[in-house]
């Protein structure tokens, strides 16, 4: 199989369905929904090294990883890895603030990119997706105040 064809596979319609639901921000979702959803997101694809977020400039999308492995850091130093089924982007999206960390590909992705405008309707249309987004702003409130966790 050719480069062309593993291009053509992964932007089919269900293959990018099959993509969607099987992240677990997505799971739970009835077909119809995931449907609904592969309208507004995009595949892309970045090498390792690709900066998708840069730390105090303005956030324009929201990024769910399908595969590969990303790090966050802020001011040169590591917060944290992102691996499969881990989403960023989501924090300066709700607050409209500057990009709080700088995201880097570390090997290379394959991510689900929403936009501003889809990333909010979709919170407000599917409050299972909203309910673990908070979820996970919660976990990276803990982590960076090292609370206890259990
Ligand atoms: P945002 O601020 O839009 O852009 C940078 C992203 O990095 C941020 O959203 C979060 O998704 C992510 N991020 C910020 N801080 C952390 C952290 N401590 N751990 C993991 N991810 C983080």
């Amino acid at each position: 199989m050719g480069v062309d064809d593993a291009y053509m596979l992964l932007t089919s319609k269900s293959a990018k369905h099959d993509l969607i639901g099987g992240v677990a921000l997505f799971a739970g979702l009835n077909q119809k929904e995931v449907a609904r959803i592969a309208a507004l997101v995009e595949e892309l694809q970045v090498d390792t090294g690709e900066v998708l977020c840069h730390e105090g400039s303005p956030g324009r999308e929201f990024f769910v990883i399908a595969a590969g492995r990303a790090e966050a850091t802020l001011r040169g130093q590591h917060l944290a890895y992102l691996g499969p089924g881990a989403f960023f982007g989501e924090m300066s999206l709700l607050d409209r603030g500057p990009r709080s960390a700088t995201v880097t590909a570390v090997t290379p992705l394959h991510l689900l990119v929403l936009d501003a405008r889809s990333f909010v309707g979709l919170l407000a249309d599917h409050p299972a997706v909203a309910r673990k987004v908070m979820r996970g702003l919660a976990e990276r409130l803990r982590e960076s105040e090292s609370a206890p966790t259990h």
